[in-house]
């Protein structure tokens, strides 16, 4: 298991509190643009996840952590809704459909950068024409680096990132400042885009 999972999966099997099954900052903004078919990628516990299938979508949750996916998988049985949760390393994973919703919020910096821009065309190409994607990452300026391995991380700018946005709609492209321990700071980058409906590219 990589260290970032490794991370992530130790908090999830403690025992989830009320707070930690409640929609984050970056979940709650994704929340209204999330329709029809949905990729969660990245997804943790599934809040937004089960949001989404709350409102009506039928999603795919796709997270490396163990816990993570036996949660969804209980909550899913549970509610009767419409989730799929499948446990999977992120990093090299081929996604075989493409989705009217793509998310992933809170994962790419956890690779390295060449694979970390391999994934982000992987989630452009599986996203339907006129569908949308909602991007969430920690960015450049971000100083807080201890969940990081030293060598498997990387933080994008916000300008690469519209960049590579290039003919597609940007709604919104924000970035959102977060103290972290030792005086040292998280910078998020959420970029919500819509693909154009006339895209070439075989998704
Ligand atoms: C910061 S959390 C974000 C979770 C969720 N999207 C949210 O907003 O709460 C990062 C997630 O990425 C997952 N993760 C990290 N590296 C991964 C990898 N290589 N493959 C699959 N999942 C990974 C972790 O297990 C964790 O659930």
């Amino acid at each position: 298991m990589n260290k970032s999972i490794e991370f992530f999966d130790r908090q999830f099997r403690q025992a989830p509190a009320e707070a930690s099954l409640r929609l984050n900052p970056f979940e709650a903004q994704a929340l209204p643009h999330v329709h029809g078919e949905v990729l969660d990628f990245g997804s943790g516990m599934g809040n937004l996840t089960f949001a989404a299938a709350a409102r009506g979508c039928r999603v795919t949750a796709l997270d490396g952590s163990a816990a993570a996916v036996a949660h969804m998988q209980r909550r899913a049985a549970l509610e009767g809704l419409p989730v799929v949760a499948t446990q999977a390393d992120l990093s090299d994973y081929p996604i075989r459909q493409s989705y009217d919703t793509v998310v992933c919020i809170g994962l790419l910096m956890f690779f390295d950068g060449p694979t970390g821009w391999r994934v982000l065309g992987e989630l452009q190409r599986s996203t339907r024409p006129g569908g949308c994607l909602v991007l969430n990452v920690l960015v450049q300026g971000t100083t807080y680096m201890d969940m990081f391995d030293a060598e498997r991380h990387c933080l994008f700018t916000p300008e690469a990132l519209r960049q590579h946005f290039a003919g597609w709609r940007i709604d919104s492209c924000e970035l959102a400042d977060f103290d972290a321990p030792g005086q040292t700071l998280k910078r998020f980058c959420t970029l919500i885009a819509h693909k154009p409906l006339n895209d070439p590219a075989p998704t």
